[in-house]
């Protein structure tokens, strides 16, 4: 069987991992720290925080910007349900934005014409006017909150699939409005996006919004099991995180184990576990040295995917525009007019000759905990409905492109 996606381990991690595990600290310690300097120097930020999973980085970066119950955080419908997620655990509600079908990334236009058409300026922020349609999915934590009801209080956008969003439209627009924006990077380590046409390139995660959140479920480009990364420049934001990955509690671990004077450590604020152990910091280090050359076969495996199926009009993949460097976390094709089967029947197809696909990213509006007949996301609804995600992951023969190309062509003829 041909798997949508192989995480790429070597004994250059069982070996890394063994050497933690026979020192005996094995929770959050100084591999962690290791990990974080040397992530934060890789994505070029000046802090970084490890934490158990990208869910949890985005709770926890999402709270010490600010988000605070009742408010409204702008994100998309067409992600992991995580990204909404998120959000509701911070007592507020995801307000959906369309995507743009080329990047299957938040619409710029669409964002300014919700803050232009929809939100209202008051004098102690910007104010969705349409909330109390919010209260329709019966889950939301708004049938709570009576005051401050619909503050937009965070831009949570995603890089999905490992493309950068448009960032620089994005940001401009944000600032306009003052609000911050949040990048959802769970997909993105090793991408790059310029700001200057494509002159120079920088890391996501360096980030360019006040903090982004990586994730390294195995599904991703680099892995540790499960974990995730928040990177940020703003001191006071990597203050508070930290804070609330470890119980809201003044001293680590390391610092109290240390210490020749006996230490009572204080908990200052309402808080989580949400710690990355030693054991996966540890895998975390290796997969780190190697992630150049992983999103480098990546690039080449699309590269020969895009090549094959130049000549099927009924196929797309996504173009990487002027100014971006995906490291191809996923790579979606777009089944357009012309196929001789459905979608889904190309997936069976492609099942039924051993080749394992996914269908396009989920829209969580249509997901039960976020229905509400207010939404109108055709974009993110077409991506979730036409597209099939393929196979790419670092062993992935030429044989096997070649193969997948071959069954691909002939499920669509
Ligand atoms: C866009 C996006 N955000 C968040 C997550 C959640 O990441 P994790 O599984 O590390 O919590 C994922 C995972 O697939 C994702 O794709």
């Amino acid at each position: 069987m041909i798997p949508v996606a192989k995480p790429y381990l070597t004994e250059d991690e069982v070996n890394a991992t063994r050497d933690v595990i026979l020192s005996g600290w094995v929770t959050q310690g100084p591999k962690v720290a290791e990990f974080e300097e040397e992530f934060a120097h890789f994505v070029g930020a000046k802090f970084a925080c490890a934490t158990s999973s990208c869910t949890s980085a985005l709770h926890l970066t999402l709270q010490s910007c600010g988000v605070r119950p009742g408010d409204v955080v702008i994100t998309v419908s067409h992600s992991f349900i995580a990204t909404a997620n998120a959000i509701r655990f911070c007592g507020a509600e995801p307000v959906f934005i369309d995507i743009d079908l080329a990047t299957y990334n938040m619409c710029p236009d669409s964002l300014r014409r919700f803050l232009t058409n929809q939100c209202d300026q008051r004098k102690d922020g910007l104010y969705f006017q349409n909330v109390s349609q919010l209260l329709a999915a019966e889950e939301t934590p708004l049938n709570y909150v009576e005051q401050h009801i619909g503050r937009v209080s965070a831009i949570l956008v995603v890089h999905q699939m490992g493309m950068p969003c448009d960032l620089q439209s994005i940001l401009e627009i944000a600032s306009e409005y003052d609000v911050p924006v949040i990048e959802d990077a769970a997909c993105a380590a090793g991408s790059e996006i310029s700001f200057d046409v494509g002159k120079t390139f920088e890391k996501i995660g360096r980030p360019h919004g006040h903090a982004a959140c990586f994730s390294f479920h195995p599904r991703k480009v680099m892995t540790t099991g499960e974990g995730g990364m928040i990177t940020t420049n703003d001191e006071d934001i990597w203050r508070k995180v930290k804070l609330l990955r470890h119980h809201g509690m003044d001293l680590s671990d390391v610092q109290r184990h240390e210490s020749r004077l006996v230490q009572m450590e204080q908990y200052v604020t309402t808080a989580f576990n949400y710690r990355m152990t030693d054991v996966q910091a540890a895998m975390g280090l290796e997969q780190l040295k190697k992630l150049p050359a992983l999103v480098e076969r990546r690039r080449s495996i699309v590269g020969a995917y895009r090549k094959a199926l130049a000549d099927v009009d009924c196929l797309s993949l996504p173009e990487e525009g002027a100014g971006i460097h995906t490291n191809w976390q996923s790579c979606p094709v777009r089944v357009g007019e012309g196929a001789a089967r459905t979608r889904d029947e190309i997936m069976q197809w492609l099942l039924d000759k051993d080749i394992a696909t996914r269908p396009g990213i989920m829209n969580a509006h249509l997901e039960e905990p976020y229905q509400n007949k207010m939404w109108h996301l055709p974009n993110s609804e077409t991506a979730r409905a036409e597209t099939i995600i393929l196979p790419v992951y670092h062993t992935l023969s030429d044989k096997g492109i070649e193969f997948i190309v071959e069954q691909l062509k002939l499920a669509v003829s």
